[in-house]
């Protein structure tokens, strides 16, 4: 959440930034000068088609085998897919994918599950704000879940950035369940960390008093057994990586900074973390901070994941690669089966109607020297991976 996003959100409706999403979804390759006739046409089209609500999607048997980018993503009984800011998690050779269900204002925590990651059933919505704790539950909104299977409780435990209007209150929301598909159960809430990097007293955000802000946030499971949160915090300047106490519901105690939780890529400003590892080293790929606008993504590497991290810079590769192909982080998916192969999944928000943002997923791969690329294709399966 930026000051830029205050003022866009803050200003009338901009047909300058309409239009140019609209080129965007419909001709991506236009590389004339102006805008296309066709494309021009197709703005028309659909300016007036979503304003009555209307979607493009496309027909599941039209993309069994296949991912398509940016397009409408139909579930197995044909509705479109609500896992925004989503994640997901691998468990018996099932895939279940939760998200932020965006059709309502106060979003909800959607799961969806997939064998084959194509085809995808929805479980249902398994968190609501309804379930929050009573002091917050009138006021807050959900952003981002994510879920760890914690296998010494034997419970699915979900971890969410909790907000309120003006993005102050920045916190972390924990609920756990017995089952993937829920319901889960509201723990707590809270800011893990307590650190003096100096906030200033007439903070907003009030990090001296309650800990530095918890607002774009990932989780991962390491092999050892022992997971991690990773968040942007102080007021986004910094992102922090938390170790996860044995039952995943907070942080490990006591805190030791750079032993149980450190601050990493300091003062970078950098959000929408997804954390991933490979041959023992870790992998964190960010967007900038620029509210719903799509900006660079970058990936650091670390061989400690509490760091030191080192930036690489931006691992797309291809059309609109600066902007991740109009798209932000939100999690990288090891392929069960495939070692070394990963699904880059980022989502291509629309911030005047947030539940018909798109989901961006393109193959992810490291070459034998540590370069992680994501080159954009406009469609492609997991055969992709194979002699790889
Ligand atoms: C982005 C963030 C999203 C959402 C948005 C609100 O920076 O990645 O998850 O919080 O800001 O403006």
């Amino acid at each position: 959440m930026s000051i830029r996003f205050f003022l866009f959100a803050s200003l009338p409706l901009q047909p300058g930034r309409i239009a140019h999403d609209l080129v965007y979804q419909n001709d991506i390759h236009w590389k004339g000068k102006g805008v296309k006739p066709t494309v021009l046409m197709a703005m028309v089209v659909v300016v007036v088609c979503q304003s009555l609500g209307a979607q493009e999607p496309v027909k599941q048997e039209d993309r069994a085998n296949e991912f398509v980018s940016g397009q409408v993503w139909l579930d197995a009984n044909g509705k479109p897919i609500q896992a925004h800011g989503g994640g997901v998690l691998v468990r018996d050779n099932t895939y279940y994918w939760y998200g932020e269900d965006r059709t309502d204002r106060q979003t909800s925590v959607s799961c969806y599950r997939s064998t084959d990651l194509y085809t995808w059933k929805h479980e249902g919505v398994v968190f609501t704000r309804d379930a929050l704790s009573e002091d917050i539950r009138d006021r807050t909104f959900i952003e981002r879940p994510k879920v760890l299977f914690n296998p010494k409780t034997g419970k699915y435990v979900l971890w969410m950035h909790l907000e309120q209007w003006g993005y102050h209150f920045a916190r972390a929301g924990v609920a756990i369940s017995d089952r993937p598909a829920g319901p889960f159960t509201f723990l707590h809430h809270m800011r893990p960390v307590q650190f003096d990097f100096g906030a200033k007293d007439d903070d907003p955000d009030r990090q001296k008093e309650f800990g530095g802000t918890y607002r774009d946030m990932n989780v991962f499971a390491d092999d050892d057994g022992k997971a991690y949160a990773f968040y942007a915090s102080e007021g986004n300047w910094t992102m922090y990586v938390v170790r996860l106490n044995d039952d995943y519901t907070g942080p490990e105690m006591p805190m030791v900074q750079d032993k149980t939780w450190a601050r990493i890529l300091v003062r970078k400003m950098r959000e929408a973390p997804a954390p991933f590892k490979f041959q023992n080293r870790y992998y964190l790929i960010t967007s900038g901070c620029t509210g719903w606008n799509p900006n660079a993504a970058d990936c650091a590497v670390a061989d400690n994941i509490l760091g030191p991290w080192e930036s690489k810079g931006n691992p797309c590769t291809g059309p609109e690669a600066e902007l991740t192909f109009h798209s932000q982080s939100t999690c990288v998916l090891p392929v069960t089966g495939k070692p070394g192969t990963f699904i880059f999944m980022a989502d291509r928000w629309m911030p005047r109607r947030l539940s018909d943002s798109r989901y961006i997923w393109l193959p992810l791969t490291i070459s034998a020297d540590g370069a992680v690329t994501i080159p954009w294709l406009d469609q492609w399966d997991l055969s992709y991976f194979d002699n790889r």
